[in-house]
C-alpha cells in the first residue's frame, strides 16, 4: 500500500458503498479524510473512521448538484483538516426506465448529481490547490457504462452521464496538468453496494443475469477497487493522468 501520509483526500459520496470503501483505503495508508455527503449521518460515519484507522477524519453533509453547497462544504473540511490534495467523487445514482417514459425531473436528477456534482466537486477542489500552487489528485468514480450499454435494464441517463463524467476527466486532465494536479477516471463494472443492492432485491434473477455475463464469473467487491485508487492517489502514478481504468472482472473485453 502506499504512504499517504500528510495527505487529506475528500471524498463525495463518502457515507457509503464504493466511496467510504475508498475512503477507508485513503485512510489505511495514512491519509486525514473529509466525507462529503448528502446523508445526515456523515459525521458519526467520518468518527467512526476515524476510531477504525486512527486519522483525521471529518463530516459534511452537502448535495453536489449545488456548487454553492459543496464550496461551503470543502471550505469547511479546509478548516478542520487542511487543503485537500486528493479528491474522489463517488457521489451518484442510477434511475431505470424506458427512454419514452423518462421524466424531465428524473433526466436531469441525474445528470445533475452524476456530471454537475462530479465538477462542482472537481471546481471546489482545483480552486484552493491552484491558488496555493500545489499539486493533487483527482480520481473521478465513473463507470464501464460510460462504454457500453447494460443489459437488461434500461439506464440511459446513467450511461450517458458517466461517459461524459469520463471526457471530463480527460478535459481536466489536459486544462490542470501544467499545473500538477492529475484527473483520472475509475471505470467499475458490477460492483456489490447499497446501490446495486436495491435492485437485485427487486429482481433476484438480476445478479445471476449479470455474473453471466461477466467472464471472471462474479461481482466486484468494494475491495476490487482499492489497489487502483490508492495507486491513483499516490505519487506512484506521478506521470499518469487522462486515463480511465476500467476495473470489470473482464465484461468489457467481450
Ligand atoms: N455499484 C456499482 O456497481 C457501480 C458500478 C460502476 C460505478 N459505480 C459508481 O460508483 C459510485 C458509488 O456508487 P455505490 O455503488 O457506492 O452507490 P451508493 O448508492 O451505495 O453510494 C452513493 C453515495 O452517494 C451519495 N449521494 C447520492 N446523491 C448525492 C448528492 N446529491 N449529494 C451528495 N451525495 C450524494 C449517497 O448518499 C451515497 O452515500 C457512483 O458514482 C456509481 O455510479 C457503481
Amino acid at each position: 500500500m502506499p504512504v499517504l501520509n500528510g495527505s487529506t483526500a475528500i471524498v463525495t459520496g463518502g457515507g457509503r458503498g464504493l466511496g467510504l470503501a475508498m475512503a477507508r483505503a485513503l485512510a489505511e495508508c495514512g491519509a486525514s479524510i473529509g466525507l462529503l455527503d448528502i446523508l445526515p449521518d456523515i459525521s458519526e460515519t467520518a468518527e467512526v473512521l476515524a476510531r477504525d484507522t486512527g486519522v483525521a477524519t471529518a463530516g459534511v453533509v452537502a448535495d453536489v448538484r449545488n456548487a454553492a453547497a459543496v464550496e461551503s462544504a470543502v471550505d469547511a473540511l479546509q478548516q478542520q483538516l487542511g487543503t485537500a490534495d486528493i479528491l474522489i467523487t463517488s457521489a451518484g445514482i442510477t434511475m431505470w426506465g424506458e427512454s419514452t417514459e423518462v421524466t424531465p425531473e428524473d433526466w436531469q436528477r441525474v445528470l445533475d448529481i452524476n456530471l454537475n456534482g462530479t465538477f462542482f466537486a472537481a471546481q471546489s477542489f482545483s480552486r484552493r490547490l491552484l491558488q496555493e500552487n500545489r499539486p493533487g489528485s483527482i480520481i473521478f468514480i465513473s463507470s464501464m457504462s460510460g462504454r457500453i450499454v447494460n443489459v437488461p435494464q434500461f439506464q440511459a441517463s446513467y450511461n450517458s452521464s458517466k461517459a461524459a463524467v469520463s471526457m471530463l476527466a480527460k478535459s481536466l486532465a489536459v486544462e490542470w496538468a501544467p499545473s500538477g494536479i492529475r484527473v483520472n477516471a475509475l471505470e467499475p463494472g458490477y460492483t456489490l453496494s447499497d446501490m446495486t443492492a436495491q435492485f437485485m432485491d427487486a429482481n433476484p434473477d438480476l445478479a445471476a443475469q449479470w455474473t453471466a455475463m461477466i467472464p471472471m464469473q462474479r461481482m466486484g467487491e468494494p475491495s476490487d477497487l482499492v489497489g487502483a485508487v490508492t495507486y491513483l492517489a499516490s505519487s506512484e502514478s506521478a506521470y499518469l493522468t487522462g486515463q480511465s481504468i476500467v476495473i470489470d472482472g473482464g465484461y468489457t473485453a467481450i
